[in-house]
């Protein structure tokens, strides 16, 4: 009882209650803000991530350029209709090495963070160039320009060097490999030894189906197959925690 009457006193002055207030919520941010500062990282490492290839790179610049983030986010919030649809919801380790992240706020098309595998290269291909010849009722534009548009690779390594700068841990060897590297991913005759020890799982062939030409389309199909397929999900159930 003795406590709760000198409360009376907080509650009857509000100078002192917004002292005291303040004070409280001084002490709460410190204890919750002040560790943060000690912290290298607070993202959780998730084994299976790496930096983009090249090729993969380029064909995220070519998202970015062309605006596909206005129509489509790359991440699945943990909601049962979402995980359900998209599998997996996404973790903040996918998109560590995304600089800028591709997030995105507006679906007018579905969340791609995991279409990676989930067409055929040529499905891409076609649906890019022209999206009704295989959605017919859909309202996505058409980038058929991306097959004739030869890719822009002559100092593609600076790419590697601006993402590093911003912490993408690309070495000295990826960066001096870079245009290699690139060119090696979409040439199905190129030994990709070298290639496929730097940036496991890294998908190989002819993407846009003309093996003669590297086009934007093969980049943007490269990055496209990549989205959400670097993490093994297979032994979580996607819907534990949602019964
Ligand atoms: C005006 C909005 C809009 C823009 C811009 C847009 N899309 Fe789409 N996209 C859609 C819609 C709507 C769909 C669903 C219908 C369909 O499959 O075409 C879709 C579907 C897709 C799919 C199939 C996804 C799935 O799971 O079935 C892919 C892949 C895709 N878009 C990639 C892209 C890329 C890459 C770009 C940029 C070069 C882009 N989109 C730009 C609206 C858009």
């Amino acid at each position: 009882m003795a406590l709760m009457d000198r409360h009376a006193v907080l509650e009857r002055n509000a100078t002192l209650l917004l002292a005291g207030s303040l004070l409280v919520v001084t002490v709460g941010g410190i204890v919750e803000i002040a560790p943060l500062f000690y912290l290298e990282n607070t993202i959780e490492k998730v084994e299976g991530m790496r930096p983009y290839s090249p090729l993969e790179l380029a064909g995220r610049n070519i998202y970015i350029r062309e605006g596909c983030y206005v129509c489509h986010s790359q991440m699945i919030r943990p909601f049962r209709d979402e995980v359900e649809r998209y599998g997996h919801y996404s973790l903040a380790a996918e998109s560590m090495y995304d600089h800028p992240f591709q997030w995105g706020s507006k679906r007018s098309g579905p969340d791609l963070a995991r279409v990676g595998d989930r067409y055929s290269n040529e499905w891409h291909v076609q649906h890019l160039t022209e999206p009704r010849s295989v959605v017919p009722e859909s309202i996505m534009p058409s980038y058929a320009f991306f097959k004739d548009t030869p890719l822009d690779v002559k100092g593609f390594s600076t790419q590697l060097v601006a993402n590093a700068r911003v912490g993408v841990p690309y070495s000295d060897e990826m960066i001096a490999e870079a245009v290699a590297d690139l060119k090696a991913q979409a040439d199905p005759n190129a030994d990709t030894s070298g290639l496929l020890a730097r940036y496991p799982k890294a998908k190989l062939g002819d993407f846009d189906g003309n093996p003669q030409a590297l086009t934007e389309m093969d980049a943007l199909v490269a990055y496209l197959q990549v989205l959400g397929t670097l993490v093994d999900f297979s032994t979580y159930d996607e819907t534990a925690g949602y019964r």
